[in-house]
């Protein structure tokens, strides 16, 4: 998936119009900006956070988000928790993306992710899998339509909360996208690192998430040490260190035997049992006929299927 960070700066474009079509079940809560920072501590922490852009800040471990000086330690949790139990995890409301004139990548989608689903995004090559995942990442912005995550307008987020919304999103690549000349410890740690985390914590989390992916021997050794699934495993760990609500992955055993396959989804599967909602793009059949879930299956854009 590339993130580029052009597109998330056409965050700061205007709210887009309002939608072709009046949506058929309204959005419940209504949208809202995804961090509203209500007490006093919350605006700080915040602030301290976004403060002013540093022109020279280093890229964030992909690519697409300056490393922030943090002054002050941020509670995520509390600014992306959903709105109230019952409030889906994502929501679609005709939903479209068009990256050209010509065609949409994505067509009039609608759909509804409760939290602690396990959802796989399925369809050919080209049907808009990766762009289904971007826009809920905020990589890229709907052309129409109106898209919630945990009950917070993503559709038209203020680019300074974008950071906000992706610290509760993890997300695996296909091709890892790990730090090559840092150690295994070193590139989960840079995650925690990113979010202001103390270095007590992270002293203690990032050895425990690589012990949960059965990498606790390796944590001094660089990735080009290691085997495909071992790699794919640690950018697992560091997608997962943060426990955020929500877990994309696109493609994540693309390049992985059957074996390492089956290793992947149950790392992924351990995930979701332990309450991340998992959205897993791929087009494996052997994945789609082997974990029985729920399938949204697209075709060209289209949504023509969501079963299981
Ligand atoms: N940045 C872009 N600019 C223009 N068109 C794009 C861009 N990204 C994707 N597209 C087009 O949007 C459509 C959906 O692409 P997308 O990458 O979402 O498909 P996909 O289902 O993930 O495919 P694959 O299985 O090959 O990864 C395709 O027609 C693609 O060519
Ligand atoms: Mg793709």
């Amino acid at each position: 998936m590339d993130v580029d960070l052009s597109e998330v700066d056409d965050l700061t474009a205007p709210p887009m119009a309002a939608p072709r079509r009046a949506l058929t079940t309204p959005p419940d809560p209504p949208a809202a900006p995804v961090v509203a920072p209500r007490s006093h501590s919350e605006r700080a922490d915040a602030v301290a956070f976004e403060g002013p852009p540093q022109a020279d800040a280093p890229l964030g471990p992909w690519g697409h988000e300056p490393v922030p000086t943090p002054r002050a330690p941020l509670d995520v949790a509390r600014l992306l928790r959903p709105r109230t139990t019952a409030t889906p995890m994502v929501q679609l409301f005709h939903v479209t993306k068009r990256y050209t004139r010509e065609g949409r990548a994505l067509d009039d989608l609608t759909l509804r992710i409760d939290k602690g689903e396990f959802v796989l995004i399925t369809g050919p090559s080209g049907a808009g899998k990766t762009t289904l995942l971007k826009l809920i990442f905020a990589a890229e912005r709907p052309s129409a339509g109106q898209l919630l995550v945990a009950g917070h307008a993503v559709h038209n987020l203020r680019r300074g909360s974008v950071p906000l919304l992706r610290r509760n999103i993890g997300v695996v690549f296909q091709d890892f996208r790990l730090l090559m000349d840092r150690t295994v410890y070193e590139n989960v740690a840079f995650a925690l690192e990113v979010l202001g985390r103390s270095a007590h914590e992270i002293r203690q989390r990032v050895p425990t998430v690589l012990r949960q992916v059965g990498l606790g021997d390796k944590l001094q050794v660089t990735p080009n040490r290691l085997s495909g699934g071992e790699q794919q495993r640690v950018a697992i760990a560091r997608a997962l260190v943060n426990e955020p609500p929500i877990l994309l992955a696109d493609e994540p055993t693309g390049n992985l035997d059957p074996a390492l396959t089956h290793e992947i989804m149950a790392l992924l599967n351990q995930a979701n049992a332990r309450g991340t909602t998992v959205l897993l793009a791929t087009h494996d059949p052997q994945i789609i006929q082997r974990y029985k879930r729920r399938a949204l299956h697209l075709v060209q854009g289209r949504l023509v299927r969501d079963a299981g």
